[in-house]
């Protein structure tokens, strides 16, 4: 296992036996709010009661919520052995994602991790641009198709473009077309995951439901695919630049041994999972922010002409794009993919901010709020890129703004999701002018990610 950065620390031996604050009563009745309006409802118990809240749901289960960067430290990083993801959480992932780096822990995901590391290494990286270039340039191609002023919704093209880039990156196939068996085996394998983890009376795989018959039909599709693709891979040794490729011939340095089919379908299946969804959420919010700040946009529009002077973004001039970067980072900051982290369990009893942490204490990290503590942020609602300039960076708590993560569980798709991320802006503002459309709803579908409910609608302008 990794190490735990205190672990030759002794837990307190005399503990304090005070537990967090917590609201009054089981809150049984309250979970539909806090399913529906996490955000509400989280928000409203931080004010309440502080940076940790217990929120006893009924006899015997409580569910801790850690908002603070020292707590958020002391559980993904300082004692994270202490602190691993929890199986109420593993098990609905496992359904869709089996042993893959999303849904395991243990020395299968240890293993996992160190032979997958490589693919995502910076070096690597090189070789993927080319593949985001030409789905990017591909996306405006189409758009320049529309009449000047043609409304689309941004967030769906931008759930489109990152299932593509992702699947030609992994397997050099794209899935994103609404037709696409995979993609579709995807999209109701993925819900049946969000009812799963939404609904904890949820009837059981076996029962033969249709909701469950549908699963197991989606997942059955996702499997036999992926497999396919794999097995055409190990007989075809053409060489070729994607993640796929990488993983195939990864192996361990002392025994050799390579993943069998079964771990690559597993990890296949949770990269083009964890890799679209959240970088496709992002860019959405990421637009609407520029919709309602006609300022960010005109500087970030004033940096992609300066620094690409009407060219595509190459893999060196990507770094020159610092602005667009720090619209990106803030937009991370204000609206993330997620609330926080995946549910992690303490192992052994354990003491945070003086309070009384017991065993099997299972913890919401809820990194939303993290990176809106008003002790770390000035203004915090407020959308200002120079937050991220590197002077303001460097005076900060590294754990108030960990939209990635930390400790071993990090993302390993970081920096393949910023490099996307920043191309996919600057390219398409670097060839079309973007309009919010006004009056239209914006909310929050808080079911998995947090994605924009009812789409983000806009108007688009080549520019000539
Ligand atoms: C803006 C885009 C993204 C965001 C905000 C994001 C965020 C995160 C976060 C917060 C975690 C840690 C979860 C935890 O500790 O509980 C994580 C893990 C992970 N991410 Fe991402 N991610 C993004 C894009 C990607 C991409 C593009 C890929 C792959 C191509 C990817 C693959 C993964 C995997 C495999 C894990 C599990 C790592 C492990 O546990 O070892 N992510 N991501």
């Amino acid at each position: 296992m990794p190490e735990d950065r205190a672990s030759s620390v002794p837990v307190a031996v005399k503990r304090n036996h005070t537990l967090p604050p917590a609201p009054p009563g089981y809150l049984l009745f309250q979970l539909p709010k806090l399913q529906h309006q996490p955000i509400a409802y989280l928000g409203q118990m931080w004010r309440e009661h502080g940076d940790l809240v217990r929120l006893r749901i009924m006899p015997g289960f409580a569910l801790f919520i850690a908002m603070h960067p020292d707590h958020v430290e002391h559980i993904v990083s300082i004692h994270q052995n202490r602190y691993p993801k929890a199986d109420f959480f593993l098990k609905p992932m496992g359904l869709v994602q089996g042993q893959g780096l999303f849904s395991s822990e243990g020395e299968s995901w240890l293993r996992n991790r160190r032979l997958m590391q490589p693919a995502f290494h910076q070096k690597q990286l090189a070789n993927l641009h080319a593949v985001i270039l030409s789905a990017v340039q591909s996306l405006a191609a189409e758009w320049a198709e529309k009449p000047d002023g043609a409304v689309i919704d941004i967030a769906a093209e931008m759930t489109r473009i990152t299932l593509k880039i992702v699947s030609l990156a992994l397997f050099s196939v794209d899935i994103s077309d609404d037709s696409d068996r995979l993609g579709q085996a995807f999209r109701t394998a993925l819900e049946y995951v969000y009812y799963r983890l939404n609904t904890p009376l949820a009837l059981p795989l076996w029962i033969p439901s249709a909701r469950n018959r549908s699963f197991r039909g989606a997942k059955q599709t996702l499997d036999r695919v992926v497999l396919e693709i794999i097995q055409s891979r190990r007989q075809d040794p053409t060489p070729r630049h994607d993640l796929l490729s990488m993983l195939l011939a990864a192996q361990e340095e002392e025994t050799g041994e390579g993943m069998s089919d079964r771990q690559l379908l597993d990890e296949v299946i949770t990269l083009i999972n964890a890799g679209h969804e959240t970088t496709a959420t992002t860019l959405a919010w990421t637009w609407h922010l520029l919709g309602t700040h006609p300022d960010v946009m005109a500087n970030l529009v004033s940096e992609v002409q300066t620094v690409l002077n009407g060219n595509p973004p190459t893999f060196e001039t990507l770094p020159k794009l610092q602005y667009t970067r720090r619209v990106l980072d803030e937009a991370l900051r204000l609206c993330p993919p997620g609330i926080g982290l995946a549910p992690r369990a303490a192992l052994e009893d354990d003491e945070i901010q003086g309070y009384f942490i017991p065993k099997g204490a299972v913890f919401n990290v809820a990194t939303y709020f993290t990176s809106r503590h008003p002790e770390f942020w000035n203004d915090p609602e407020r959308f200002d890129p120079d937050r991220f300039l590197p002077e303001q960076v460097t005076k900060r708590s590294k754990f108030a703004y960990i939209p990635f993560g930390a400790g071993s569980h990090t993302c390993i798709g970081k920096n393949f999701a910023l490099m996307e991320a920043v191309m996919i802006l600057a390219t398409i503002s670097q060839q079309f002018r973007i309009e919010l459309v006004p009056n239209q709803p914006i909310e929050i579908d808080p079911r998995f990610t947090l994605r924009p409910k009812y789409g983000i609608k806009v108007a688009i302008w080549k520019r000539y």
